[in-house]
C-alpha cells in the first residue's frame, strides 16, 4: 500500500529544514514571551515579599539623623523628616520640650500628622490618635505607641537618634 501525493505543477513542498526552522522560531518566540510574562508577574511579587526585609535593613542601618537649623522650629510646630526610609516628626511643644517620633501609624502604616490645635497626632486612614508627648496610642485602631526617638538640641540643629 503506497500513498500517492498529488502536487500541482510549479508548487514545491517546503524542504524539511525550513519547517524545522519555523518550528524552532515559533518555540523560541513562545519561550521568550513566557519569560517576559513570568518576569512581569514575578518581579512585583518579589518586590512585595522582599520590601519588608529591605526596609528593615535600611531602617536599622540609620541610627542618627541631624536636622540642620531645626533648633529654630517655632513653639507648637512640627518638622516632618525621614529617619532612614521612615517618615518621622520632630515636635517643638509649647512648653519648650522637644519630641521626635516615627510618623508611621502602628495600625496599617499610614503617615500620621500632628494637629497642634487639638494637640494630638492623628491618622487620617482610620482615625487613630496618639499622644504627641509620649507617642502612646490613645484612641482608634492603632495597637501600639509610635516609636520614640531621642532628640538633642544643639547650636546648629537637632540630632535625632534611636533610644
Ligand atoms: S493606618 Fe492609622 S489608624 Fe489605620
Amino acid at each position: 500500500m503506497s500513498k500517492t501525493v498529488s502536487q500541482s505543477p510549479g508548487q514545491e513542498s517546503p524542504p524539511d529544514t525550513d519547517v524545522a526552522t519555523r518550528r524552532a522560531f515559533v518555540w523560541a518566540a513562545l519561550g521568550a514571551a513566557g519569560v517576559c510574562y513570568a518576569g512581569a508577574i514575578g518581579y512585583p511579587v518579589y518586590r512585595y515579599l522582599a520590601s519588608p526585609v529591605e526596609r528593615a535593613e535600611a531602617e536599622s542601618a540609620v541610627t542618627e539623623v541631624t536636622l540642620k537649623d531645626a533648633q529654630k522650629l517655632p513653639l507648637g510646630s512640627v518638622l516632618m523628616f525621614k529617619f532612614g526610609p521612615r517618615p518621622s516628626m520632630l515636635i517643638h511643644h509649647q512648653d519648650g520640650s522637644w519630641v521626635a517620633l516615627s510618623a508611621v501609624c502602628t495600625h496599617l502604616g499610614c503617615t500620621v500628622q500632628y494637629q497642634p490645635a487639638r494637640n494630638v497626632i492623628h491618622c487620617a486612614c482610620h482615625g487613630g490618635e496618639y499622644d504627641p508627648v509620649t507617642g502612646k496610642n490613645i484612641s482608634g485602631p492603632p495597637p501600639r505607641p509610635l516609636t520614640r526617638y531621642v532628640a538633642k538640641v544643639t547650636d546648629t540643629g537637632v540630632v535625632v537618634s534611636r533610644t
